[in-house]
């Protein structure tokens, strides 16, 4: 596939078959996220990658009951503590795998490198057939110390991009885009 097709065409999938992506296509998906650009190639990021059914529900559980926990009562917070509070709701998806990039190193840069190094994986991903997912929701969960614990991240770690993955079960619904906003100068 094309670059520009993958990039147009890539949608967040949040239905997938119960098929686990192996080894070797998640090794495709680090290779590409390795490639991303870096500040002064720092390269500050790790990977986890998960496809123990358990510990990712676990983790969709975990990352409920935190953000009940922390989501102060009203402040417009209702509509959202309704769906953590839901049992039916899973926020990974159900998804058969999650890859979560984390930043080691105390860069300044840290958060952007990974993020250019999640879109890498995501568009390697869908060229390959595979549907992804970043799932902010779990995010506030996975940097808490329980959190990190859960996935056996070590202490300097900071989660920053976890994302979903597996193959689609159903068409993504595209999601409009606005025109770009844009002065030209010259
Ligand atoms: C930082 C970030 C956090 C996101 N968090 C979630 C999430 O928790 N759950 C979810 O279903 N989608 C999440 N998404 C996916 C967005 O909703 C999605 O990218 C957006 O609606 C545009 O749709 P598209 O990816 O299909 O183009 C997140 C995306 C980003 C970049």
């Amino acid at each position: 596939m094309d670059l520009l097709e993958a990039m147009s065409g890539r949608r967040s999938v949040r239905d997938y078959t119960s098929q686990r992506p192996d080894d070797s296509i998640i090794a495709q998906l680090l290779t590409a996220a390795v490639n991303a650009p870096s500040a002064r190639n720092g390269q500050p990021w790790r990977f986890t990658v998960v496809r123990d059914p358990e510990l990712l529900d676990r983790l969709s559980t975990e990352a409920k009951a935190y953000q009940l926990a922390t989501l102060p009562a009203g402040h417009g917070n209702e509509e959202r503590r309704a769906r953590m509070a839901d049992p039916a709701n899973h926020l990974l998806h159900n998804a058969p795998a999650l890859i979560l990039i984390s930043a080691v190193e105390p860069s300044i840069w840290a958060v952007e490198d990974c993020a250019l190094a999640a879109q890498n994986l995501m568009l390697a991903g869908w060229s390959l057939g595979l549907g992804s997912c970043w799932i902010g929701n779990v995010q506030f969960y996975l940097n808490t110390p329980e959190g990190k614990r859960l996935l056996g991240l070590p202490e300097g770690c900071v989660p920053v991009a976890p994302i979903i993955a597996g193959y689609p079960a159903s068409q993504p619904v595209p999601v409009p885009r606005n025109e770009p906003v844009v002065s030209w100068i010259g």
